[in-house]
């Protein structure tokens, strides 16, 4: 029969084990999983660490229930918290280390019904938690038509944001957009025939809805600086981004956090201006070829990661 663990691959698993596995070694030591999805990674710490316990948390309650699932034979070591991610400091002060693997799950995409993918026909929801927020339809129904393209181009990254905004609000106006193929064929009738895309027209305009339904770069944004907040000193995080606009959030953070904060010109640098973290990584780690052919969503992942060093204004004191 196949398992979960046949079906859904973790990406960069080892070397995320390895990032953070020196900051694990106390028992009792806490992992934050902070996008437990299906558990794959929180599984094989679970299974390599017996010693160490996990809060994992998850948006999505389908994901968790899954997640509970399968880390049923380590249910005396996991909590599950339903959250979104930005909300990290009410659940996980003085954890020794944090993981992030951004994105929608395999299982957000592969369930056509929730309306995340271009490819399969489905009621535009997009929405990671279902209990709550507006919709994909609702943003396409509701939105002004510079609203629209100022998210295509934000969060998009799309050249056609303004065309693609006009269209959709002429044909809004003709019949409701409600299902992920009403917006593909919009998309695709305005895409000049001219224009050589990479990869589905829709792409770019899917992912750009998916970021505003569901408040994805400023939730991250709060996030990481959150999750950085609550290690305690000589904790770890380890990020994995799967496109440019999340990386940077990451990156940022990470390279502010590990600056000296003195001004030009002092000739020493004072105790409180010294940086808080220090880099793991060098740049963004990528998949190698061998995890890229055997699967698909490691192609773009980037993965950043850091260690604490000092405590940063009386959090993240050591446990
Ligand atoms: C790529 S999956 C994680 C997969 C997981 N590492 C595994 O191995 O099974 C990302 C998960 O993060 C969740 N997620 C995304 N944004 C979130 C947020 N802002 N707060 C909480 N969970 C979030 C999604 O619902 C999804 O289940």
């Amino acid at each position: 029969m196949m398992t979960l663990r046949d079906i859904h691959t973790p990406v960069l698993l080892d070397r995320c084990v390895e990032l953070l596995a020196p900051a694990l070694q106390e028992p009792g030591a806490v992992l934050v999983d902070a996008t437990l999805g299906m558990g794959g990674h929180s599984e094989a710490f679970l299974e390599r660490m017996p010693h160490i316990r996990l809060i994992g948390l998850d948006r999505d309650t389908q994901a968790l229930a899954i997640a509970k699932e399968r880390l049923a034979p380590y249910a005396d070591r996991v909590t599950f918290v339903h959250t979104v991610y930005d909300h990290i400091g009410e659940y996980a002060q003085g954890a020794s280390a944090v993981l992030f693997d951004l994105g929608v799950s395999s299982l957000q995409l592969d369930e056509a019904e929730r309306g995340f993918a271009y490819s399969k026909d489905a009621p535009l929801d997009m929405r990671m938690d279902q209990n709550e927020g507006i919709t994909a339809a609702e943003v396409i129904a509701s939105y002004p038509e510079g609203e629209l393209r100022r998210i295509f181009e934000r969060y998009g990254e799309e050249k056609l944001s303004a065309r693609y905004a006009r269209f959709i609000v002429e044909r809004r106006d003709e019949a409701p957009i409600l299902r992920s193929s009403d917006l593909v064929n919009i998309v695709t009738e305005a895409t000049p025939a001219a224009v050589q895309r990479a990869g589905h027209p829709a792409k770019r305009v899917f992912q750009a809805l998916r970021i505003e339904v569901n408040n994805e770069l400023k939730v991250l944004a709060a996030a990481i600086p959150a999750a950085m907040g609550v290690l305690r000193v000589g904790g770890r995080i380890a990020v994995e981004s799967y496109q440019s606009l999340e990386d940077r959030i990451v990156k940022r953070a990470f390279a502010a956090a590990s600056s000296s904060t003195a001004p030009a010109g002092l000739p020493v640098e004072l105790p409180e201006h010294a940086p808080t973290f220090r880099m793991l990584t060098r740049g963004a780690e990528l998949a190698d070829e061998s995890e890229r052919a055997k699967n698909p969503r490691a192609i773009p992942v980037r993965l950043r990661a850091a260690e604490k060093v000092r405590a940063t204004n009386g959090q993240g004191a050591t446990s």
